[in-house]
């Protein structure tokens, strides 16, 4: 009897450990230049009330200057929980909170259907992981901005070079449209 419930109790054990989400890392935190954010969203044509979506969105800025001065209804997708608690502070303080949002979470598990816009600043082999879910998800016409890294196979519309960001670094920021 001992030995069942305690061959049980490790099954359940192994069971949960096996569910446990694991989030792939597909780049660093590696902010972009407040600068480069406002380049980005030009390039990507945004208007007020649109909606955006920044994959891997840090400590929250690309979402707060599509919200705070493009007027658009952004969201980003984080998977630190420090990065985000520094996101909804930003959101908070620049009294947001209707029109910019943070979810915790992994960007492969995320629905960007409604998506007039997605900006990304990850890693070149992230951009070959998440091109099949972005063909498959996105309506035509969605921009797509991408920081310093292109896609495989998609034809920019736009390419846009940055010399100096002000602190000695060059950018490439790259246009697409589905
Ligand atoms: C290079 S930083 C870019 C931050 C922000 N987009 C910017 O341009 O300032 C990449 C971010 O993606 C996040 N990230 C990486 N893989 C992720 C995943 N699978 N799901 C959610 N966030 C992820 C990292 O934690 C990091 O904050």
């Amino acid at each position: 009897m001992k030995r069942t419930l305690a061959l049980s109790l490790f099954l359940c054990a192994a069971l949960a450990a096996q569910n446990k989400e694991t989030v792939e890392k597909l780049a660093p935190y590696y902010p972009t230049p407040e600068t480069i954010v406002d380049k980005m969203l030009k390039l990507g044509e945004l208007k007020p009330g649109e909606k955006m979506f920044d994959l891997g969105s840090g400590d929250g800025r690309i979402v707060i200057m599509a919200a705070k001065k493009y007027k658009a209804d952004s969201t980003g997708v984080e998977m630190d929980k420090d990065l985000v608690k520094q996101s909804n502070e930003g959101i908070q303080s620049s009294g947001i909170q209707k029109t910019a949002h943070i979810i915790n979470g992994d960007i492969f598990k995320q629905d960007y259907s409604s998506a007039n816009l997605v900006t990304v600043y990850l890693l070149p082999m992230s951009n070959d992981k998440i091109r099949p879910m972005l063909e498959q998800q996105l309506k035509k016409g969605t921009r797509i901005v991408s920081h310093d890294f292109e896609f495989k196979d998609w034809k920019a519309e736009k390419i846009e070079n940055v010399d100096d960001d002000g602190e000695g670094r060059s950018h490439t920021l790259y246009l697409y449209r589905r």
